[in-house]
């Protein structure tokens, strides 16, 4: 019989004999080596308050991950932002689900939770996940129970303002129900923002951290990219971190976080990194999800760090921004773009 034992060492002697030799290894995946940076935070451009908050926490000596999480929080708790946290736009049912994932460069952990019900600040369950567990995704009833252990509160998600949105967009669905519609001329939301937050500090250190309420009125249960490690945000302690805000279906399959990772890893700087994961993203779209021009009818953002500090963002649609917070202090950049804006 195999022992547990025998396994791990014949697994360990199998995978060293088909290891690539160090000069292969190194050609196969080129790391930049460097060990000082040019500490800078990037996020969506909901988190314009939040990477000024991570930016000052980074500069005073804060853990890299700990520093984006307080900045994501201030959306997650902000009832306004309709993307994300307390007052998200919820699922078909009219319940909030959360979704939240984040990676530690320094320690190569991760951590990530979807479908989390009642708790308004998932990127710290998340990080919970990653701190106290064996494990890296809990969802749904376990994870809220999880959280729960771990001494986070419950509460309602749902705000008066977005029961009402609910309301509304249920009544719309379909004429023939026995719902009255109201009030015909206001118009029914929709969202899959999110927000994305990476750092880098100014040893090299880097993380990357995503929470979002996912789309709006979606089935119950559904996972979008957010919580999905190496789609909704990557980190590569030795090359940098990408993440993701949009429609998260088409993220997943192109794992557009790790991909974009993997272009800076091959040397391309992060502009090119995000339209790179952009082009693929395109010729993975499927057709029924593509306009007459043969272009996505959706729209998706791609936020880039290298390790050495520079960064970019990139929409597929001309006129998106996003956040940066430097030495220069908080600001909000233009996207790079694969195309111009579709006109009306
Ligand atoms: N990117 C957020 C979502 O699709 O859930």
């Amino acid at each position: 019989m195999t022992t547990r034992r025998d396994f791990l060492t014949s697994s360990a002697a199998a995978a060293a004999a088909l290891s690539l030799r160090p000069q292969q290894a190194a050609a196969a995946a080129p790391t930049p080596r460097i060990t000082a940076s040019r500490p800078v935070v990037i996020s969506s451009a909901n988190g314009l308050r939040g990477v000024k908050v991570a930016y000052d926490r980074l500069t005073r000596g804060a853990d890299t991950l700990d520093a984006i999480i307080a900045g994501v929080n201030i959306q997650e708790l902000d009832a306004d932002d309709q993307s994300v946290g307390i007052g998200g736009l919820p699922n078909a049912d009219g319940v909030v689900q959360l979704d939240a994932s984040c990676m530690h460069g320094p320690t190569k952990r991760a951590g990530s939770v979807g479908a989390l019900e009642g708790i308004a600040t998932p990127s710290l369950v998340a990080k919970a996940v990653m701190d106290y567990t064996d494990h890296i995704m809990l969802v749904g009833e376990g994870a809220k129970r999880f959280a729960l252990a771990m001494g986070f509160k419950e509460q309602e998600l749902l705000t008066e303002k977005t029961r009402q949105d609910w309301l509304r967009w249920r009544a719309r669905l379909n004429k023939d129900d026995a719902w009255l519609d109201h009030d015909d001329d206001v118009a029914i939301k929709f969202t899959t923002g999110t927000i994305n937050m990476n750092c880098v500090d100014a040893k090299g250190d880097i993380s990357s951290v995503t929470t979002t309420s996912g789309m709006a009125w979606k089935i119950p249960g559904r996972i979008g990219d957010s919580p999905v490690i190496g789609a909704g945000q990557y980190c590569d302690n030795t090359v940098g971190a990408a993440g993701s805000t949009g429609r998260g279906e088409a993220n997943i399959k192109v794992c557009g976080g790790f991909l974009t990772v993997e272009f800076m890893r091959q040397g391309l700087p992060p502009e090119q990194a995000v339209l790179r994961t952009l082009e693929r993203l395109v010729a993975m779209t499927e057709q029924r999800l593509l306009r007459p021009d043969g272009r996505p009818n959706f729209d998706i953002q791609f936020y880039a760090v290298a390790k050495d500090g520079r960064y970019a963002a990139g929409t597929l649609y001309e006129g998106a921004q996003f956040a940066v917070c430097d030495e220069k202090g908080p600001r909000l950049e233009k996207c790079v773009h694969l195309f111009a804006r579709p006109s009306r």
